[in-house]
């Protein structure tokens, strides 16, 4: 990345500088906003389809919503302030909802009976109804689906009198497309694919594969295997390693060592250690917001890193204990000395509107992590309440009292794992409420459509583009208002612009 002209001043005034502070400059455009390219990184082997990353906190970032954002083109990070099998649990909900291809269909006996499968059924739990038939020798000899299991009146009867013999099958290379076509051809519910020896190497299911390709795949942010993308947070220490092996046996893509000071003994210590166990997982590591920071943390083995101390809209670490960076400045210092390494970062906290999305990768950024801007959308945990004539949902700090009150990874965020009773705590984050917002997949449009526009007025096609060439006017208090609409009573609420809370 090139020097920016007004960061670097401001640098050498001692100053530091923030989204408000500043606009981009516009440049000569050959790109239209339609046309530029949004993908980029949120670490050195996850890529992202669109620059924008969910907040690890306990009112924004579950399965649902880390599903229908990658689904989007981002990455959801689970939070922490569940337990270790609970968040393991919620990745597994992501990575499976592309069930394209099942790499170990549950399969059964030809000497079992109807009684026997549903038994099994009932137990474990499972709520599909098509198995692959084998025989002792595990050869693949039929097919049950759900058809044979209702028409059924003998449960006593064997699956060897039920199952389609001779089922359709396919080879073991057959693509998700390849699959769809046949099953649509033939008016069968399962494919199963075998290998040269009959052996069953993989299935799909229609209504599966119908689901995803219905869908706009294009835009599905997913890993080597079809399946998405998903992060999850971790503690230091003992935490992290009780978390990793539940997480990776379930195909996390990316974990984020998740503290409010990155720059510490026990998360560098940790931070060693599960590049040693797990040299081939991405760990994006903070939070931090000096470049020297940086430094140890990439030495230390981060795959990305996560800028922002106290910019935060729950945040109130700058004004309890006085420290913290403004984010423009942190997201520049920190983004020069992990471009010397080719490691992104992901500015964290602080944006407020679509156009600190583009602000934020002029500085320097790879993608932004947001809590406040999906907050509030449908697929956020917990419920819409009803006050002063509006719907909201909560929000709060993952530092705040009652998260901290709730939970030991909460504490042990902001250092106070052994603290439990209200009275000893040192909060560094509020409780509150934001406006409903409706579907995820309505606020995303916005603030996509918001960084296109940003990107096609300075002129750049891509993310890199946009780091490079976006420069910064620095914007007096009478700018700042002059940006926003004046001298009129808005009547009609934009859908990207905020005017009531
Ligand atoms: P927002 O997008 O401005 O709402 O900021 C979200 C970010 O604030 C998170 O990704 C965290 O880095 C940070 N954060 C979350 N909880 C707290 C807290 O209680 N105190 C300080 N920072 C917090």
């Amino acid at each position: 990345m090139e020097p920016k002209a007004l960061l670097e001043k401001s640098f050498a005034e001692g100053i530091a500088l923030t989204f408000d502070d500043v606009r981009l400059r516009t440049g000569y455009a050959e790109v239209m906003p339609d046309d530029v390219s949004l993908s980029t990184k949120f670490s050195k082997n996850v890529g992202l389809k669109i620059p924008i990353v969910s907040s690890p906190m306990d009112t924004v970032t579950g399965g649902k919503l880390a599903i229908e954002l990658a689904k989007l083109g981002g990455i959801g990070v689970i939070h922490r302030n569940l337990n270790p099998e609970e968040q393991a649990r919620q990745v597994s909900r992501v990575k499976h909802h592309l069930n394209g291809l099942i790499e170990r269909p549950i399969c059964v006996y030809e000497d079992e009976t109807i009684a026997d499968i549903l038994e099994r059924k009932r137990k474990k739990g499972y709520a599909f109804h098509s198995f692959p038939v084998l025989d002792r020798a595990g050869k693949l000899v039929g097919i049950v689906t759900g058809n044979d299991f209702e028409f059924c009146d003998d449960d006593c009867k064997f699956v060897s009198n039920l199952m389609t013999q001779k089922p359709l099958i396919a080879p073991e290379s057959t693509t998700m497309e390849q699959a769809y076509e046949i099953m649509k051809d033939r008016k069968k519910k399962a494919l199963p694919l075998v290998d040269f020896s009959g052996k069953i190497v993989g299935m799909y299911v229609f209504t599966d594969v119908r689901r995803i390709m219905k869908d706009d795949a294009k835009f599905h942010n997913i890993d080597s295997k079809g399946r998405l993308r998903v992060g999850a947070a971790i503690g230091v220490k003992e935490d992290a390693f009780v978390r990793l092996k539940l997480l990776v046996k379930e195909n996390v893509d990316v974990v984020v060592i998740d503290t409010a000071h990155g720059d510490s003994i026990n998360v560098l210590d940790t931070l060693r250690a599960i590049k040693r166990a797990y040299p081939d997982l991405d760990v994006v590591v903070g939070n931090v917001s000096i470049g020297e920071s940086v430094r140890r943390l990439i030495e230390a083995g981060a795959d990305g890193i996560r800028v922002g101390q106290g910019p935060g809209s729950i945040c109130t670490t700058r004004i309890i204990a006085g420290v913290g960076r403004p984010q423009l400045s942190a997201v520049y210092d920190c983004a020069k000395v992990a471009d010397s390494y080719g490691i992104p970062i992901c500015a964290d906290g602080g944006l407020k509107t679509s156009g600190d999305i583009p602000i934020a990768i002029a500085a320097g950024a790879h993608c932004v992590m947001m809590g406040s801007m999906l907050a509030g959308t449908d697929e956020t945990p917990g419920e819409t309440v009803f006050f002063k004539g509006r719907q909201w949902k909560s929000y709060r700090g993952m530092g705040s009292i009652s998260a901290m009150q709730e939970n030991k990874g909460a504490r042990e965020r902001y250092l106070q794992e052994d603290s439990t009773g209200k009275d000893q705590l040192i909060p560094e984050g509020v409780d509150g409420l934001v406006p409903y917002k409706g579907r995820l997949s309505d606020v995303i449009f916005q603030y996509v459509g918001g960084l296109r526009h940003g990107m096609g007025y300075v002129g750049a096609a891509s993310i890199q583009e946009l780091r490079e060439k976006g420069e910064f006017d620095r914007i007096t208090d009478a700018g700042k208002t002059e940006s926003h609409p004046h001298d009129i009573n808005i009547t009609k609420e934009a859908p990207n612009y905020p005017t009531s809370e």
